[in-house]
């Protein structure tokens, strides 16, 4: 793993609120460097990063509760400027001394949703955007609250539920929130925390994708000296952007290894070698395995079976491919930060496997090689941003999620290249329509499926017995949870009609109004 110097660090400690990741992005927005660790893990997180300020996130439990989440004491000890969110807030007066009362269930306690507070001192947190006397919509979530603060702090803003929605002790500066600044419902939360990180921890905000491009350049090369590195380029945008970043920083010491599964999408497989060979001249390895994979997933209906074939195929195709070009003494992939946070669970328990995903997840342990993840502390959208920054064209940069397995996960039950041709054509046109209505950017995923179901038609004066064409698009954040793209029936039925009369196989298009959950986003 490469290891950065970042020299202006913030610290968010995690306390299991769902919009910690919000907090990070704000932070990174102001051009700062932050990580998030959970509460067991800030004090070791501490030593590491020495931040220069401290968040204390929100919670999904209370601080009356019995046995619930505290900050460590070198929070408190380090004299650094602190800014608590919600429970962040709470802990933080708890543990100086004052006091937080349960509102559940009270009429006068909770308060969810908009709000409105009003200023009522001048504090460094509002800087440039609040003065006093002044009302702002903020975004309440809370069923706890602060009835006693701690000494040398002042309320500097209060709302009809919460009479300290903002408490600040200047002195020390420590600063507590009741609301979220961190959600898009709270229009100055953003500015809120870039003065907390800024002006008030003194960060520079010089933490740009320019800079960081160049520490992991710097970093790549101090890791793997003269050595060899592959990757395994899956087509996807995180793969791409890694490759492109090590191939900065080592030149020809890196190799790209590309398994064709013969599961891409249209023309994909060509614009990957084109863009990798052609564009950037980084050394290629297209493995063309369309029949190996197609004739192990004859027969297979069930998902996780169709599955976990493909991923073991991949491994074993991967490996072979490895020793081809002679082995290697690094394993590059595109890990994101969302892959490595530890964040807190309080739901308890074992998650269950709802899919096996397919990626190239198990290599590492297989290969016994040493990592190279440069990705490994960004968001998503970041490493667009990284991807643009290196040259890679906007409309690869900005395409959406496709999954390792594939279309085989879009052929429900088992996979024929008859199928996937006819998939190919069908998706084609959904997401040429897509484009030209101007809709791809808003939409998390958009693809077709083809369903194992023939049903009668009539086209000209014939009886047709076809297949069936799912269309699903989704909009989401982070692919937990999705949203079903509300499309104009106009649009729809357009698309539908295209792929009738220009796909041999497909009599019948269907929309796919499932959201997740219950539903995900891929069908298998
Ligand atoms: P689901 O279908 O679980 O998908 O709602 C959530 C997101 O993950 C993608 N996905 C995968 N990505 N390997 C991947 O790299 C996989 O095996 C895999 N399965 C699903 C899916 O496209 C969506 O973006």
């Amino acid at each position: 793993m490469t290891e950065l110097a970042h020299d202006e660090t913030i610290l968010i400690v995690d306390f299991g609120s769902q919009v910690t990741q919000l907090i990070a992005r704000r932070v990174r927005e102001a051009g700062v460097y932050c990580e998030i660790a959970p509460f067991t893990m800030a004090e070791a997180a501490f030593e590491r990063l020495q931040p220069k300020g401290i968040i204390l996130s929100g919670s999904p439990r209370g601080v009356p509760e019995p046995d619930s989440p505290r900050a460590p004491d070198i929070v408190f000890e380090s004299g650094l400027p602190i800014l608590g969110i919600c429970y962040g807030q709470q802990v933080m007066t708890h543990q100086l001394g004052g006091t937080v009362e349960t509102g559940h269930g009270t009429a006068e306690g909770g308060e969810f949703g908009r709000a409105f507070l009003t200023v009522t001192k001048a504090c460094a947190l509002f800087d440039g955007m609040w003065e006093v006397g002044e009302r702002h919509q903020v975004w309440m979530s809370h069923g706890d609250k602060v009835t006693k603060f701690a000494d040398g702090f002042d309320i500097v803003a209060t709302s009809d539920g919460a009479p300290f929605a903002v408490i600040a002790d200047e002195k020390r500066a420590y600063y507590g929130t009741q609301f979220h600044p961190e959600v898009v419902h709270t229009p100055d939360g953003a500015r809120l925390i870039s003065n907390f990180v800024r002006h008030i921890c003194g960060c520079s905000g010089e933490w740009t994708m320019g800079a960081y491009r160049d520490a992991q350049i710097k970093a790549i090369r101090e890791q793997v000296g003269d050595g060899k590195v592959i990757c395994g380029l899956s087509g996807g945008v995180d793969s791409a952007v890694a490759a492109v970043l090590i191939h900065e920083a080592i030149g020809d010491q890196l190799t790209c290894v590309f398994v064709d599964h013969g599961l891409m999408r249209m023309a994909e497989a060509e614009q990957v070698v084109g863009l990798f060979r052609g564009h950037y001249n980084i050394p290629l390895v297209h493995v063309d395995a369309e029949d190996l994979f197609l004739s192990g997933l004859a027969g297979l209906d069930d998902p996780e079976m169709k599955r976990k074939f493909i991923g073991k195929t991949f491994i074993e195709v991967f490996e072979e491919e490895a020793g081809n070009i002679g082995g290697a003494d690094f394993l590059a992939q595109g890990t994101l930060y969302p892959d490595v946070i530890e964040s807190v669970s309080f739901t308890g328990g074992p998650s269950v496997t709802i899919k096996s995903h397919h990626n190239v997840g198990g290599l590492p342990e297989r290969m016994n090689m040493e990592l190279v993840e440069p990705l490994r502390e960004l968001f998503k959208d970041e490493v667009r941003e990284l991807g643009r920054e290196l040259g890679l064209p906007d409309a690869f940069v900005g395409r959406h999620p496709f999954p390792g397995p594939g279309l085989a996960i879009r052929i429900p039950g088992e996979v024929t290249k008859e199928k996937c041709d006819i998939l190919r054509k069908a998706d084609a046109i959904y997401l040429e329509e897509i484009r030209n209505a101007g809709l791809y950017d808003a939409i998390w995923q958009a693809f077709a499926v083809l369903l194992p179901v023939r049903t009668v038609g009539v086209m000209g004066d014939a009886r047709t017995y076809d297949s069936v064409c799912g269309l699903r698009a989704v909009t989401s954040v982070d692919g937990m949870t999705a949203d079903v793209y509300p499309f104009e029936s106009a649009f729809l039925q357009n698309v539908a009609t295209r792929i009738i009369n220009e796909v041999k196989g497909i009599n019948r298009v269907v929309y796919d109004y499932t959201s997740k959950p219950p539903g995900t986003i891929e069908w298998e």
